[in-house]
């Protein structure tokens, strides 16, 4: 029964909505959010009047206190979810007329909890198994994934358990990072990627963003306020409290 149960439910599940089918050059497009209202419930509204862009190649950082709507921004960027009024728009395109696919294949997204598969380091880290090896081992290096390997037992080959439950939290956020420089993709989004890092980490990561991604629009969002320097704009979200009334 319970089996049952799931399989109606998975089938239940409403299909993703991807009607565009307008191309998408593999470059960065200029971001726009215009006027965006979003609610998740019906009654209780998490974002108004929200209106930024991002400029090919540009840093933006978003900052706001805890449920303020900074990772709801992001499903919007991402389409996981659509605005209820205003657009969001890539290169003055409403991005709902793109083709997901190819818009997607725009960003690569750095979250504060990665999803890890059971099995070793590397296989978490080049998740297509074709990285060349000198691209492989500058993105364990910029990551800092590289200077833990070397204190595992088997190196790059150590297991890291289900969800990586051999790793720290620190070490398991960072295998996020080599995984998004390895997918080279135009846009680079950070979810409070550095969060569980050490201080010296933290700043390692930061100057790989602001000096190695030239040419790649990087939106971060941080409560870190050091991370804040080399960001082109900072968009502050009003506080959770006034966003939701
Ligand atoms: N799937 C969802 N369904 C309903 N409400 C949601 C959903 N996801 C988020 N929310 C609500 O929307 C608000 C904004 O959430 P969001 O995750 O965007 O905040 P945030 O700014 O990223 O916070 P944090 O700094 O804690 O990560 C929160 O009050 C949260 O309760
Ligand atoms: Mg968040």
């Amino acid at each position: 029964m319970p089996s049952a149960r799931r399989l109606f439910q998975f089938l239940d599940t409403e299909t993703e909505w991807a009607s565009g089918k307008d191309m998408v050059e593999n470059r960065p497009p200029r971001l726009e959010f215009r006027d965006i209202q979003f609610r998740y419930e019906e009654n209780r509204l998490i974002l108004q009047g929200i209106n930024f862009t991002v400029e090919p190649g540009e840093k933006v950082a978003i900052i706001g206190q805890n449920g303020s709507g900074k990772s709801t921004i992001l499903n919007l960027l991402l389409r996981f979810y659509q605005p209820n009024a205003g657009h969001v728009l890539a290169d003055g395109k409403d991005v709902s007329s793109l083709s997901l696919e190819d818009y997607r294949s725009l960003f690569s997204v750095v979250s504060q909890e990665p999803y890890l598969f059971l099995g070793n380091i590397l296989q978490n880290v080049d998740l297509s198994e074709s990285a060349k090896a000198d691209e492989l081992e500058s993105a364990l290096k910029e990551s800092g994934v590289a200077s833990y390997i070397v204190r595992m037992p088997d190196g790059e080959k150590t297991q890291i358990g289900r969800d990586g439950a051999k790793l720290s939290g620190g070490e398991k956020q960072k295998l996020a990072v080599p995984r998004a420089l390895l997918k080279d993709a135009p846009v680079v989004i950070l979810d409070e990627a550095t969060s569980g890092f050490d201080i010296e980490s933290d700043a390692y990561l930061h100057d790989v963003i602001v000096n190695k991604m030239q040419g790649k629009s990087v939106v971060m969002i941080t409560h870190h306020y050091n991370n804040l320097e080399g960001a082109g704009k900072v968009n502050r979200l009003p506080s959770a409290s006034f966003a939701a009334c």
